[in-house]
């Protein structure tokens, strides 16, 4: 007997052809993910999720899958797993990294550059018929070359920044738990300082952990407050590593001049919630987390974890496992 598949939504490329080569596949759809009828009507049977990271994998919902033996999440980020619960139902999770490095670091790099250099508030401003020629005190914006980047998280995306932020002529510090290899730093001009020191020592923040008990609410009132003034703050990780009312309170009343965000603590399955203090602020550039959104990394990502359901239903052990 075939195993039965769950793919969340339908997918760029071709895996869902893929995973269809070894298993029973019933797709999702999008928005709606492992919430909705399509899982329901064959939850009992279900032995692998290709899940999205919009979708929701705790007790509850495994408790729905009796027969659940695998979980692909198409994502490098897995917060939306319950890693524990999988592990205590013998179900294996696995997750896509490597194939979106580059394009992230590009997507964050652009952020970076469009609220440093307030690229988005000169757009409005041509479109609106605001602007009424050249003047010296015109939208100007932070330094980007030469400036002092804070990465927090050297991990593949981190380090992809830094390798960016050479040709930049930044100076690059970072952070996390564990120090890189003298190797790495070296390799990539990057110093690694305490958490609390990066936030006063950087002129740019761009972030690059996952989201975990440690970091959520990570970026919060006392450490905004340490910035440097004039100073600018990029999240392309996760919502809810920054506490979005203390950072409307840093972009309103200083110290930030600036904000690029990707990721929203409210983002959900349906729906996405955004503070209206927070959208109305001029000073952000706002993505929908798209960092990942370019044609070729999309499909990787997709057949990637694709690749992880083939290899488990065909007995190998699939290659992106995680712990
Ligand atoms: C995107 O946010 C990912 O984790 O892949």
């Amino acid at each position: 007997m075939r195993p039965r598949v769950f793919v969340s939504a339908p997918l760029p490329g071709t895996a869902v052809d893929q995973v269809g080569g070894v298993a029973d596949v019933v797709v999702g759809s999008p928005g709606v993910g492992v919430e909705g009828e399509e899982l329901a009507s064959v939850a009992a049977d279900v032995e692998g999720l290709l899940a999205l990271l919009t979708d929701k994998i705790d007790a509850a919902l495994l408790a729905r899958l009796p027969r659940l033996r695998i979980v692909a999440n198409m994502a490098v980020g897995f917060d939306n797993v319950d890693l524990d619960a999988c592990r205590a139902r013998g179900v294996v999770v696995t997750n896509t990294p490597g194939v979106l490095t580059e394009a992230t670091a590009d997507f964050a790099f652009g952020l970076l550059l469009a609220a440093a250099r307030r690229v988005v508030e000169g757009d409005r401003m041509v479109r609106d018929g605001r602007f009424e020629g050249w003047r010296p005190t015109t939208l100007l914006g932070a330094k980007v070359h030469g400036a002092i980047l804070g990465l927090v998280g050297l991990g593949r995306i981190g380090q992809a920044m830094a390798r960016r932020a050479r040709g930049f002529g930044m100076r690059v510090v970072y952070t996390q738990p564990r120090r890189a290899h003298a190797d790495v730093e070296r390799a990539l001009g990057a110093r690694w300082l305490p958490l609390d020191d990066l936030f006063a020592a950087a002129e740019i923040v761009s972030l690059h952990c996952p989201l975990t008990p440690a970091t959520r609410g990570m970026v919060d009132a006392a450490r905004l407050a340490r910035m440097r003034p004039g100073a600018v703050l990029v999240n392309t990780a996760r919502g809810p590593i920054v506490d979005e009312a203390a950072l409307v309170a840093a972009l309103t009343k200083g110290p930030l001049a600036a904000a690029a965000l990707d990721v929203f603590a409210g983002e959900g399955a349906r729906s996405v919630t955004i503070a209206p203090e927070l959208l109305a602020l001029p000073n952000v550039v706002f993505a929908p987390h798209a960092a990942s959104a370019e044609t070729d990394t999309r499909e990787e990502m997709a057949e990637t974890a694709a690749r992880n359901l083939v290899v488990f239903f065909s007995g190998g052990a699939p290659p992106n496992a995680l712990a």
